[in-house]
Parts: structure tokens; C-alpha cells; sequence
């Protein structure tokens, strides 16, 4: 049983006070009903994690928590053992007092293409809707955000979430169990963040509405997705497999993804970035242990998925409402 009467308490008071309508009996209901078979072991895990003082967060130029020399070696291989029960970690890397979570994903690198298009976080309230184990969240809180809410439905990820969470300690930052259809129409975040997410869902123009009803008037979209090469009429929809992922629908071009955004009523979008994924930003580490992109192309030609289809091309869209 996860307690969220802490996030409750806090948007009792904030511009999210009107979300206490659905959310207490949705997350009820989830931790009555949904848990994960691995559950109890994953919060043993938490609930065992050193407690040492952390002096030092930075959250500008890394997600770091503690210092090296505030926790014993004995301590940090007790860390490590226990992290490791939440396996696969594949959106970080993470650094706990010395301890360097290297995880499958340098979600960095996706933060350093974005960061200068976006406009300036401080003082917004910010969603990221399917965040991962929350590498971003704090990253946008570095950037100076005043409350960031993250949604994902993956309950590894919400554990990850929390055992970083033990060593940061910031109430501003939360992540909730919840998938993307689950939102009520908050229309009160100032940014919304859509990373990774659109090519899974079966019903992409639906998405993008459902993104645009978080939105505040004036507010902006930051969304992220895979692309193909082509005109504004050019969409893959792959079989049954795109780069051994069974769940990707729809992979638009660049321009149809504009297109897109602005058939559903966005404003001022904007493609600022586009980038083949590189094996430095997707590769098998300790901390997963799963294939990883190497094993997902085409051996004889990295420009192709092992299926055959163009290989991981990402795209950054920003856009108004
Ligand atoms: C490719 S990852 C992207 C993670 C992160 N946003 C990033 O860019 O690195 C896709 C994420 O979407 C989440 N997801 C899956 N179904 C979802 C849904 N219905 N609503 C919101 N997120 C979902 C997954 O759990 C996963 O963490």
C-alpha cells in the first residue's frame, strides 16, 4: 500500500485542487486492485534503503543526491544490492552518494537536445506524462519548475521513483501510478512533456487531445516521438514488431506530425530537433538485464531495424495552446 495523502494535502492548495475529485478513488482503487506480483518484494527493497544525510542535490547538471563521503562503502554495496532488486533501470543515470546508477538510457542526452527550445520552467506547473522512473522530473525541477507531476503506469518505474526520491526529499516532485487516459481535463499545467510516448498509443490524434486538456490556456506542449523520413502525408504503421517492441502503432513524419498537432487546434508548433538514436544513448549496462539497441537493429546495417524498417529516428515538436 503506497500512501499519497502527502500529494493530496498538497494540491488541496494548489491549482490541482480540483483533481481530488477523481484522483483519491483512482489511487485507491490501484492499490487495492492492480498490484504488481513483485510488489511486496520491491518495497521491502525501499523500505531497507540506508538513510544516510544528504547534504548536497544537484539537479542542473545531473540527477545526483549525496555525497561520496557520506555513506560508508559497507553502505553503498547495501545500496547497490538493493537497487539492483529493481531491475531493469532503463531511464537515468542516477548518481547516490558515489553510487553511479548507469542505466540502459542516457536520458540526459534527450534533456540537452530539448532544454534550450523550451521555455524557461521556473515557477510552472509542469506534467510529464509517461516519465519513466522520473529522470526528467527532476531535471525540470532543476530548471526551477514550482511543482512537477509525473504519470506513468509501469509500478517498477513508480519504485525507482521512490528510492530516488528517499535520498532527494522533495515534496515538489511527485510521481503518480496512473496512465495517460486516466487524466481528468486538468487544463491547469503550464508545460505538459509527452516523451516517448505517442508511438505507443493506438489512438495518437486521442493523445493529443487528451495532451492539449492538461494544458493552461497559453501553455506549452513538448513532445517527443519517433519519426520516419517523408512528407506531411507519410505515416508507418509498423507490423507486428518494430524494433522488437510489440506495442508501436503509428510513426509519422515530421511534417504529418505537425500536421497533426495543428489539425488538433495547437498553436505556434514548432520541430526543433531530430535525432538517430546512437548507441551511446541506448545500450546494455549491469543495471538491466535485457537486450538493448544493439540487438534491435540490423546487424549488417545500423540504419535499419532488425525487422527491416528505418532504424530509431527521434523528433522534438514544441507547440502552444
Ligand atoms: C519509451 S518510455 C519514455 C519514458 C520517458 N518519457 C523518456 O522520454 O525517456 C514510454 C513510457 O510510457 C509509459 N506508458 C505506457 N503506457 C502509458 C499510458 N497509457 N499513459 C502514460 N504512460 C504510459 C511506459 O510505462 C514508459 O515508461
Amino acid at each position: 500500500m503506497i500512501s499519497f495523502n502527502n500529494f493530496y494535502q498538497q494540491i488541496a492548495s494548489n491549482r490541482l485542487s480540483h483533481w481530488l475529485l477523481d484522483l483519491p478513488k483512482q489511487l485507491d482503487d490501484w492499490n487495492k486492485n492492480h498490484l504488481h506480483g513483485e510488489f511486496a518484494q520491491w518495497t521491502k527493497a525501499l523500505s531497507n534503503l540506508p538513510t544516510p544525510e544528504t547534504t548536497t542535490v544537484d539537479l542542473t547538471t545531473q540527477v545526483q543526491a549525496g555525497l561520496l563521503e557520506e555513506m560508508s562503502d559497507g553502505e553503498r554495496k547495501k545500496l547497490e544490492h538493493l537497487l539492483m532488486k529493481l531491475k531493469p533501470w532503463r531511464k537515468g543515470p542516477y548518481n547516490i552518494h558515489g553510487l553511479h546508477v548507469d542505466t540502459e538510457w542516457r536520458s540526459d542526452f534527450k534533456w540537452d537536445r530539448l532544454k534550450s527550445h523550451i521555455s524557461d520552467l521556473s515557477n510552472r506547473y509542469v506534467l510529464d506524462i509517461g516519465c519513466g522512473s522520473g529522470y526528467h522530473l527532476w531535471r525540470m525541477r532543476g530548471e526551477g519548475a514550482k511543482f512537477v507531476v509525473g504519470v506513468d503506469p509501469t509500478q517498477l518505474f513508480l519504485m525507482q521513483f521512490q528510492a530516488v526520491q528517499h535520498f532527494i526529499q522533495d515534496d515538489a516532485v511527485n510521481l503518480l501510478p496512473l496512465g495517460v487516459e486516466q487524466l481528468p481535463e486538468l487544463k491547469a499545467f503550464d508545460t505538459v512533456f509527452a516523451m516517448g510516448v505517442l508511438y505507443h498509443r493506438r489512438s495518437p490524434i486521442d493523445f493529443l487531445y487528451q495532451l492539449k486538456s492538461q494544458l493552461s490556456k497559453g501553455g506549452e506542449l513538448v513532445l517527443e516521438t519517433l519519426i520516419v523520413d517523408g512528407d506531411e502525408h507519410t505515416v508507418l504503421v509498423p507490423g507486428e514488431r518494430y524494433a522488437k517492441m510489440r506495442n508501436v502503432w503509428f510513426l509519422p513524419s515530421g511534417k504529418a506530425m505537425c500536421a497533426w498537432l495543428e489539425r488538433c487546434g495547437f498553436k505556434n508548433v514548432r520541430w526543433v530537433n531530430t535525432d538517430q538514436t546512437a548507441f551511446e544513448e541506448q545500450r546494455k549496462t549491469k543495471w538491466i538485464d535485457t537486450e538493448s539497441l544493439q540487438d534491435f537493429l540490423d546487424p549488417n546495417d545500423p540504419n535499419k531495424t532488425i525487422e527491416g524498417y528505418p532504424a530509431p529516428k527521434r523528433a522534438i515538436f514544441i507547440a502552444n495552446v
